[in-house]
């Protein structure tokens, strides 16, 4: 399997906690790493699940810190100001790891982590994502409306309460759960 190259044998919790990290940091710089797109799911405000694909932008291991940007005015924000708790869901075909992680989000607008966000975007294609005049997912009136003058940009930053690793192998799955106090092996 290790000569295959894409399964390492990392035996105790604190390793498979680390490689964890590393592949979630790892997925903010390189754009190719299935981990850069995951999926978020939140709780609608009708009570139904809502998910979407978001990217991952910053991870700070030290604070257990994921970063995800969004215009304020999408739903999904009014979600999580509703109800913070929300899950992101990865998928590596090249790991052959699925990682569910659940988060408790804060939802950051008009500050310095905000004005930071816009910093690090305002020159790259999404910019004008945050200038639309119009909320995400309302009705386009016109083809082509005015940009705003000032960014619409929310940060998402979401605290890790615990993370379910899978990874799928030939030779046996293998599955954890993990906490802030431990690493929990259980039945894949
Ligand atoms: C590959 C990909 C990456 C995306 N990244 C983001 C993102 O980082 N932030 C975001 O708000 N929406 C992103 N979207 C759009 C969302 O999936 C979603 O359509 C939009 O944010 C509206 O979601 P909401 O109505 O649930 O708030 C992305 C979509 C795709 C397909």
């Amino acid at each position: 399997m290790a000569a295959e190259g894409d399964h390492d044998h990392f035996v105790g919790g604190d390793e498979l906690r680390q490689r964890l990290w590393q592949e979630l940091t790892r997925a903010t710089v390189d754009r190719h790493h299935a981990w850069r797109t995951p999926a978020l799911a939140t709780t609608g405000l009708d009570g139904l699940a809502q998910v979407r694909t978001v990217v991952l932008r910053e991870v700070r291991q030290a604070q257990a810190e994921l970063l995800i940007y969004t215009d304020a005015r999408s739903p999904k924000v009014a979600e999580l100001l509703a109800q913070p708790v929300a899950s992101l869901l990865c998928w590596s075909s090249r790991l052959s790891w699925q990682l569910r992680v659940q988060l408790r989000f804060a939802v950051l607008q008009n500050d310095e982590e905000a004005n930071a966000a816009w910093e690090r975007v305002r020159q790259s294609p999404s910019a004008n994502d945050y200038l639309a005049a119009r909320a995400p997912g309302s009705a386009l009136a016109v083809a082509h409306e005015a940009l705003l003058d000032t960014p619409q940009i929310a940060v998402l930053r979401g605290h890790v309460i615990a993370m379910d690793w899978l990874e799928l192998a030939r030779a046996g799955h293998r599955r954890a759960r993990l906490d802030e106090q431990r690493v929990e092996w259980l039945v894949p």
